[in-house]
């Protein structure tokens, strides 16, 4: 069977990475998130991964650690919200509906460029109704407007922050915010640290350039006031208690982890908005 030829580049390049390393945590034992719709998937692909040069295990050890806290407080927002919508935006390749498994009363939208949803509707298995995808930038207003505004609303903003210019992501935060009668905001950050770092790996393998830093959950409640920071989360801190984690890579991370600028290099940050 030949596989599907996928060309995306920039910002929408960097799904591929996202794939592989839930793809490579699905073959091997233990697993911390079993995805095998992932590694199906991942399978139906035509790519040279190769030329990325990634570590197969530190690539999953950094996509499964947020992937499995996302996957966590989505879970958590859906046991408490039976009549839900669940916005996934910049879902690029990832198999997080599969992998939560939402009720009968959710409508889960994933939202990305046409190009990524055209890939993703020839890899990934087909869905009920209650699954959409929108192929839009989600930095356009018009896209919210298919969504019914008064269900409990769970925004997830996974690996996008970074990739859009400061003042669209607070404008998309402010229109969400303001469409949405009530709901929670889930999105992870690079610091400006990280940022300078990242943006040299992503220019590199996909012509990738991040944009916006953010430097604690103060920056984004500033920018959209309805946001209310109720969580925030180091990624590294949780690195550095990866089941399976080298010894060498934990002592190295859990060093880290008492110099602010690397803890917050990439927070997982919880907000809430309502009346
Ligand atoms: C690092 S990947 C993250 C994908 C997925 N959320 C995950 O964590 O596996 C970045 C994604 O952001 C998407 N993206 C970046 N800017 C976007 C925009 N303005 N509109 C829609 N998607 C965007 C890219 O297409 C890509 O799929």
């Amino acid at each position: 069977m030949t596989g599907v030829k996928v060309h995306l580049d920039k910002a929408m390049g960097t799904s591929l990475i996202m794939l592989y390393g839930l793809a490579h945590d699905a073959r091997t034992t233990p697993s911390l998130l079993g995805d095998t719709v992932a590694a199906q998937a991942l399978d139906k692909v035509d790519y040279d991964f190769a030329r990325l040069k990634l570590s197969p295990q530190l690539t999953a050890l950094a996509v499964t650690t947020r992937a499995k806290h996302f996957d966590d407080w989505t879970a958590q927002f859906l046991a408490a919200h039976e009549q839900a919508t669940v916005v996934n935006l910049a879902a690029g390749l990832d198999s997080r509906v599969w992998r939560v498994a939402p009720g009968p009363g959710v409508t889960w939208y994933d939202v990305d460029y046409p190009d990524v949803v055209d890939v993703r509707s020839k890899i990934f298995p087909q869905r009920d109704d209650a699954y959409r995808l929108i192929g839009s930038s989600v930095t356009a207003p018009q896209w919210l407007q298919q969504i019914r505004p008064d269900l409990p609303t769970l925004v997830i903003a996974q690996g996008l922050t970074m990739y859009l210019q400061p003042e669209d992501g607070q404008a998309l935060f402010r229109r969400i915010t303001e469409h949405f009668a009530r709901g929670v905001v889930i999105l992870d950050t690079h610091n400006s640290y990280a940022l300078r770092r990242q943006n040299k790996l992503v220019h590199r393998h996909f012509g990738a350039t991040m944009h916006w830093a953010i430097n604690g959950p103060g920056d984004v409640e500033r920018a959209v006031p309805r946001l209310h920071c109720t969580d925030t989360v180091s990624g590294l801190a949780l690195q550095g208690h990866a089941p399976g984690l080298p010894l060498a890579y934990k002592i190295l991370i859990n060093l880290c982890r008492h110099v602010p600028v690397l803890r917050d290099a990439g927070l997982y940050l919880r907000y809430e908005f309502g009346p």
